[in-house]
C-alpha cells in the first residue's frame, strides 16, 4: 500500500516570522496523521521553519532547487544547501516556474536527477493548460513532460519521485478538476510509469492531485484509486489544511 502524502505549497507567501507562526499553528492540528505531511515553504523560511518542525511528523520541503552543487549561479539554491538546512522534499517543475520563469523539461530532468542523487524527494509537477485540454492533447502533453523529466532514471529512482498532477486551469482558480477527470490523468500517469519502469515501480510511485484542493473536496478526490495525495496551495495557508490531511 502506498502511504498518502499531503504537501502544502506555500508559494511566495509568509515572511520568516509569519511562517514560524503558521507552522506552529498547523503542527498540532496534523499531529498523528496517517499520511506523510509536508510544508513546502519559501527559501528564506526554510531555516526558521526547520526549527519548528524538529521532532514532529511534518516534513520540510523547498519549492525549487538548482542542479549544480555550488558556484556562480546568483540567486539559486543547491541540493546540499537544502539538505544541510533539514529539507527532505523539493517541488520541481511547478507550472508557475515553468510559466513565469521559463523552466523546461531538459532543465527539470537535471534537477530531478540531482535531487534524487542528493537524497531529496522530488515532488515533480505536470499538467495541461485549459487550451491543451480543449484541444484533446492532455495525456499526450503530460506523457511528453514526464518522459522528459524522468529520462535516464533507474526504476528505483523513479519509484522515489512523487508526481503531482496539477491542471493549470485548476490552480488558484477555485475550479477543481472533477474526481473523474483527476483520476483519468493520474491513472494514465501510473500506466506511463508502468510502461517505462514496470509494474512494481508503477505500484510504488505516489501521485498527487493539485489544483484548488481543499477541505471540502479532498475526500472525494482521495477516494480515487490512483490519487495518493494532494499538493495544496491556497488551503495550505489556513487551518483548513488540517481538514485535507484528515481526509
Ligand atoms: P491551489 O494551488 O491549491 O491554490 O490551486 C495548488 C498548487 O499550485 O500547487
Amino acid at each position: 500500500m502506498r502511504k498518502r502524502i499531503i504537501a502544502g505549497n506555500w508559494k511566495m507567501n509568509m515572511t520568516p516570522s509569519q511562517a514560524v507562526a503558521l507552522a506552529k499553528e498547523l503542527v498540532p492540528l496534523v499531529a498523528g496523521a496517517e499520511a506523510d505531511v509536508v510544508f513546502c515553504v519559501p527559501a528564506i523560511d526554510i531555516v526558521p521553519v526547520a526549527e519548528v518542525l524538529k521532532g514532529t511528523n511534518v516534513g520540510l520541503g523547498a519549492q525549487n532547487m538548482y542542479f549544480e552543487d555550488k558556484g556562480a549561479f546568483t540567486g539559486e539554491i543547491s541540493a546540499p544547501m537544502l539538505l544541510d538546512a533539514g529539507v527532505q522534499y523539493v517541488i520541481l517543475g511547478h507550472s508557475e516556474r515553468r510559466g513565469y520563469f521559463g523552466e523546461d523539461d531538459v532543465l527539470l530532468n537535471k534537477k530531478v536527477k540531482k535531487a534524487l542523487a542528493a537524497g531529496l524527494t522530488p515532488i515533480l509537477c505536470c499538467g495541461e493548460s485549459l487550451e491543451q485540454r480543449e484541444l484533446g492533447v492532455t495525456l499526450d502533453f503530460i506523457r511528453l513532460q514526464l518522459k522528459s523529466d524522468l529520462a535516464g532514471l533507474s526504476a528505483e529512482e523513479a519509484a522515489r519521485v512523487v508526481i503531482a498532477y496539477e491542471p493549470i486551469w485548476a490552480i488558484g482558480t477555485g475550479k477543481t478538476a472533477t474526481s473523474d477527470q483527476a483520476q483519468e490523468v493520474c491513472g494514465a500517469i501510473r500506466a506511463l510509469i508502468c510502461e517505462l519502469y514496470g509494474e512494481e515501480t508503477a505500484e510504488a510511485v505516489r501521485i498527487q492531485y493539485g489544483g484548488s484542493m481543499n477541505g471540502g473536496n479532498a475526500a472525494e478526490l482521495l477516494s480515487k484509486p490512483d490519487i495518493d495525495g494532494g499538493l495544496i496551495g491556497g488551503a495550505s495557508l489556513k487551518t483548513e489544511f488540517a481538514q485535507v490531511v484528515k481526509a
